[in-house]
């Protein structure tokens, strides 16, 4: 007799990087596995993929990408010697592409469910009680179902975190999807918060004409960096024209007939006020339990507000896990990946892992910023002995090439071992550049590992090589 419809050995509550990767896998290990996820695009049809393909990492990448061939075209090629005339912005097809890049995402996604016979579920789950071992959820909306499960993964992400008392409009204070969306360049766009959010997108209209102004809260900038990569940033940032105050308190949000202004004080403590055509709020995220149904279940939540789990990723209730952005550690789309691939492992009996000091991290302003593993002060405070090297990306040939040589790559090496404890490059590629480090770090790699390994010449993983020999005070082409 086949198994009734609706019931299945895993049902995932969410269909971001962590919930659709978790129901993939969930699949291929040969479990009976559905999705639910509730984003809806403007014609109505579903958008899985969450956060990071609708509002966050791919939108992102490609407004990213737009801008900066526009300041190319506009700064970078004349001395390539390649004249541009009459360089114009259509904003209105840039967003247009950008929404092409996204629905081919979304569709992708839809494709996949197909293919892993992964049975999809187009509306908002939340759990409706338990069937014995086994738990009811209820779908509302288009896809509206009574599943009945007999593990859940919690895959629901996370939402942007608002000003207190002061509301995004969509207008002029924007969330990350306000910002990903303006349909004309501001003339003064504001961004409170210089975290990953405000950077990125302030950086993107700065570069298609707006005077941008980040007001961060923080003394330091950049603080989860390596200092030595935060000061770097701050200093190319601030050429390009990107100011960055720190130390500030917000105190007053006012809207105007057609502005926005911020009243704050300052490092010193002084007030300040700054108006703005447009204020980006990027103040970090907070994890999106609404209307799961945790409370008719006893889900336990953390002091705040994550679902609460242990290593395993397992919560407080039976064969249910949450993963991703609802959970504690970084918010990053590989990390919800990672946990989603691990605990579809568990659930098959093998050993999914995640191991969070080797999760590398991307910023991609220009120079890119990219880590993994311990930053300088982590291994101060820590008190562990450890050698450094460094490359700038001024004496690397393919940098040279490209014309693009601000930044270096740095490796941090325990003293005695000589194991890698962190990569850290602001600089072209850091992106592409920190696999090498990821792998190295996963393979228990010494420094010399690396500076004993051939890198194509000429390019700029290079770099690496030669920070890896910097380690050891070798260094070569410096
Ligand atoms: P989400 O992607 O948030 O997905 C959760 C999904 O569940 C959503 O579709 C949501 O609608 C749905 N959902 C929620 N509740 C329910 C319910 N009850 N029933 C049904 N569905 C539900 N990370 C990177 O690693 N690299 C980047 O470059 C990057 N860029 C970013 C840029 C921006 C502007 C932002 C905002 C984020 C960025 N991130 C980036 C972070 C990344 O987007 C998140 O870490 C990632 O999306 C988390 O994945 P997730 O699956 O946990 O949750
Ligand atoms: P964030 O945590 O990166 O930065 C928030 C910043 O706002 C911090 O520097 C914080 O000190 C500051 N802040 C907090 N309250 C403030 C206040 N009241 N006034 C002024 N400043 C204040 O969060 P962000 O940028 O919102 O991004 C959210 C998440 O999305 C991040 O955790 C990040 O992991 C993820 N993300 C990842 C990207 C990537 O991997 N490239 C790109 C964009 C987002």
């Amino acid at each position: 007799m086949s198994a009734p419809q609706n019931l299945f050995d895993v049902v995932v509550v969410g269909g971001g990087p962590g919930g659709y990767i978790a129901a993939i896998r969930c699949a291929q290990l040969g479990f009976r596995t559905a999705c639910v996820d509730d984003w809806t695009r403007a014609d109505g049809k579903p958008a899985p993929g969450g956060t990071c393909t609708n509002v966050g990492c791919i939108p992102s990448k490609a407004l990213l990408q737009s801008s900066e061939n526009y300041e190319h075209a506009g700064h970078a090629f004349a001395d390539h010697g390649i004249e541009v005339k009459g360089l114009a912005i259509d904003v209105k097809k840039m967003l247009a592409r950008k929404d092409r890049i996204v629905a081919q995402n979304n569709d992708g996604i839809l494709y996949l469910f197909k293919k892993n016979k992964i049975a999809f579920f187009h509306g908002r789950g939340a759990f409706a009680g338990s069937d014995g071992d086994a738990w009811k959820i209820r779908v509302d909306g288009p896809g509206a179902a009574e599943l009945v499960a007999a593990r859940v993964i919690v895959a629901t992400g996370s939402k942007p975190r608002a000003l207190p008392a002061i509301a995004f409009d969509g207008e002029r204070i924007l969330d990350n999807a306000g910002a990903l969306a303006m349909t004309a360049v501001p003339g003064r766009l504001g961004v409170v918060g210089a975290g990953v959010i405000g950077l990125e997108m302030g950086s993107v209209w700065r570069r298609l004409g707006a005077k941008v102004k980040v007001l961060e809260a923080l003394p330091a900038f950049l603080g989860a960096a390596d200092e030595s990569v935060a000061n770097e940033a701050r200093k190319l940032f601030a050429r390009q024209g990107l100011a960055i105050e720190t130390g500030v308190g917000i105190t007053a949000v006012a809207l105007g007939n057609s502005d926005v202004t911020v009243s704050y004080t300052d490092a010193a403590g002084a007030p300040q006020a700054e108006t703005f055509d447009r204020l980006i709020v990027s103040i970090g995220r907070i994890p999106n339990t609404d209307g799961l149904g945790a409370e008719a279940v006893g889900l336990a939540l953390d002091e705040r507000g994550f679902v609460a789990v242990d290593a395993q990723c397992l919560t407080n209730l039976p064969n249910v896990y949450a993963i991703g952005d609802v959970v504690r550690g970084p918010m990053l789309a590989h990390k919800a990946e990672e946990e989603g691939v691990a605990v579809a492992e568990r659930l098959a009996g093998l050993h999914g892992h995640v191991d969070f000091n080797t999760l590398p991290w991307v910023i991609y302003t220009s120079p890119e910023i990219a880590w993994v593993g311990q930053t300088e002060q982590q291994l101060k405070a820590a008190g562990v002995a450890y050698r450094a090297g460094s490359f700038p990306f001024s004496a690397n040939g393919r940098a040279r090439a490209l014309g693009d040589t601000a930044g270096f790559v740095k490796i941090l090496a325990d003293a005695a071992t000589d194991r890698i404890l962190g990569m850290h490059v602001i600089g072209p590629f850091a992106s592409e550049l920190i696999s090498e480090g990821v792998v190295a770090m996963e393979f228990g790699a010494s420094a010399e590992d690396i500076a004993r390994i051939c890198h194509a010449h000429p390019s700029l993983s290079e770099a690496t090589k030669e920070a890896a020999l910097a380690v050891d005070g070798r260094v070569l082409n410096l």
